[in-house]
């Protein structure tokens, strides 16, 4: 794989995205540049979306069936074809996607995604531009490259024809704050399906927390740290394989599934202290930081502790202290 990407082209397209390229034209168009990123950058933001997913569908989200998707600002398209994956991994043959929306301001991106598509991806019909009726929308990576007017426009779309949408950036300041104003302009249309907890303001934009940002922690799969490809990768852009922090939000024109007053979605990474975990979370609309005492709870200490814990449990707390803390019943994970 290594000797079809031109990494050059990559440290000039790392440099754009590192820096403030608002608005700006199409940096797909040189050879080759499409296909180096897709095995690289691609993959990566991939897993993120694997991640993302996961959580989704764990909070027992569901593409209604027949609504068109739309991958916009698809670049190679890896939002839409993970999105494909994860759904066909959780609904089998009865698939409920029949029409792929792939737009971008980028003519060489959509087709691009769409041979990848056709080639790869299930039956389905895929169309190039935005779709005329309401769809479902997958946005990713995009937030920092469009100057606040087409901001602005993509919310315009999203108003009129979005059912719902699922939007993923990096686990960043600036993007997740990007992300906390749109959940901010849709809360009361649309509802937070993930990963809110509840459809309560979102607490992040409390005066004291404006220095903090909403965000996971994605995982990427094990074989990466093994593979010479990937080390070349790290090595030359300086990229650390083992962090992969993400935001995102799901949001949808139906009530969330899940409503229990007891969810919550833990953030960031937790904290650990020779007697205590402190873990922060998002609960009941507040943010709260909670300790989780060793001696009363040594399994979910040891649990913190390795990291094995799911993002999104039922959980009490009082005073800050933990009181009990529990899977979601019939977690299909
Ligand atoms: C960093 S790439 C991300 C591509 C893909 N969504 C992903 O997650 O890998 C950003 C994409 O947004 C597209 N883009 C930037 N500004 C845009 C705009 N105003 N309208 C549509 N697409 C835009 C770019 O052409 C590019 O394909």
């Amino acid at each position: 794989m290594s000797e079809t990407v031109n990494w050059d082209r990559l440290l000039e397209l790392r440099e754009y995205f590192l820096g403030n390229a608002r608005g700006e034209g199409d940096y797909w168009l040189v050879d080759g540049t499409l296909d180096s990123y897709d095995a690289t950058f691609a993959q990566r933001i991939g897993w993120k979306w694997d991640f993302v997913m996961a959580e989704v569908l764990r909070a027992r989200w569901t593409l209604p069936e027949g609504v068109a998707v739309c991958d916009w600002g698809c670049g190679t398209g890896i939002a839409g074809r993970s999105f494909l994956t994860a759904l066909a991994g959780a609904t089998g043959e009865n698939l409920p996607v029949r029409d792929f929306y792939l737009h971008d301001r980028s003519m060489a991106a959509m087709q691009y995604s769409r041979s990848r598509l056709e080639k790869d991806g299930p039956d389905l019909t895929v169309h190039i531009g935005t779709p005329p009726q309401k769809a479902f929308f997958l946005i990713s990576h995009v937030a920092t490259e469009l100057s606040p007017d087409q901001f602005q426009s993509l919310i315009q779309l999203l108003e009129t024809r979005a059912e719902g949408f699922i939007w993923v950036e990096p686990g960043a300041y600036g993007p997740s704050r990007a992300l906390l104003q749109v959940h901010r302009h849709f809360l009361g249309q649309l509802f937070p399906w993930a990963p809110c907890p509840g459809i309560f303001a979102c607490p992040m934009q409390a005066a004291d927390r404006w220095d903090d940002w909403c965000h996971q922690f994605a995982q990427p799969p094990v074989e990466v740290f093994q593979d010479p490809f990937w080390a070349a990768f790290a090595e030359i852009m300086g990229v650390d394989l083992r962090s992969l922090p993400v935001s995102f939000l799901c949001m949808d024109r139906r009530k969330p599934a899940l409503n229990d007053p007891s969810l919550c979605r833990f953030l960031g990474r937790p904290h650990r202290l020779k007697y205590q975990m402190e873990v922060t979370a998002c609960h009941q609309g507040a943010i709260k930081d909670i300790v989780i005492p060793k001696r009363s709870f040594p399994d979910q200490y040891k649990a913190f502790k390795k990291g094995h814990f799911s993002n999104m449990m039922l959980l009490e707390e009082s005073g800050g202290i933990l009181q009990s803390c529990k899977e979601l019943p019939d977690s299909p994970f």
